[in-house]
């Protein structure tokens, strides 16, 4: 256990690529406490329709990570071809064009030798769902991901959550045994020790630049 506040925790739980520490092994009950840890966040009606697949064995990462490889590569084709997704439409306050930064490169190159890979799933499909049905859904799995990302971080474990495999979705499904026509795959969140214990405040608009009061 790291001696960080809460608010540290908060402040630092940073997407960890190059800083994975590759070759220490993640003993399994302490995937399991963070798991624990984690199940106290909030979901809808309390149904806790989510599952989790945590990849371990060797060989079955390195077909897990080949799946990312080709839903990584996907996603930089469409964006090569169509690079107004990520320019003239408003979809955040990130201008940049996406390339693969050599951070993210760095992971997509060395994803089968991360010591666990975790796939969260949740019970339901989306397509064609209207928006409470969405929210609800997504709503339930997202806090539970999160807090194990963070019950992992307060615990020296470093976490990526990353989605592009989700162009491979039904691939992963195959491979892993997920059932695609009831299961939702929600990522791919790469858990190993960090190389080091320091991380800093990420990159963020000023709180004032987002909140409304009273009206928007
Ligand atoms: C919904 C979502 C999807 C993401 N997908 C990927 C991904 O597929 N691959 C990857 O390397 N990073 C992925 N990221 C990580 C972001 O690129 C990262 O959060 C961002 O660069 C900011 O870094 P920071 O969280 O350390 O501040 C994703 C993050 C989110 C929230």
């Amino acid at each position: 256990m790291l001696d960080l506040s809460v608010d540290e925790v908060l402040t630092t739980t940073r997407t960890v690529r190059k800083r994975l520490d590759l070759s220490r092994p993640v003993p399994r009950s302490l995937v399991e406490t963070c798991f624990d840890l984690a199940l106290q966040a909030p979901n809808g009606s309390n149904n806790q329709a989510f599952e989790f697949v945590i990849v371990e064995d060797r060989a079955m990462r390195a077909k897990v990570a080949d799946i990312y490889r080709a839903g990584m590569q996907h996603f930089v084709d469409m964006i090569t071809k169509d690079p107004s997704i990520y320019g003239t439409h408003d979809v955040g306050r990130s201008h940049r064009r996406e390339q693969m930064s050599e951070s993210t490169a760095f992971l997509n190159d060395h994803m089968h030798e991360v010591p666990l890979l975790v796939i969260p799933t949740l019970l339901g499909r989306m397509e064609g769902q209207n928006s409470f049905y969405q929210a609800s859904l997504w709503g339930s799995v997202w806090p539970v991901t999160w807090n194990f990302m963070l019950a992992a971080r307060s615990r020296g474990l470093g976490t990526a959550l990353t989605t592009v495999h989700l162009w491979r979705e039904r691939e992963m499904a195959d491979l892993l045994g997920i059932p695609f026509e009831r299961y939702t795959q929600v990522g791919l969140i790469p858990v190993a020790y960090t190389l080091g214990t320091d991380f800093k405040r990420g990159q963020r608009v000023p709180a004032s630049e987002v909140m409304h009061w009273d009206r928007w």
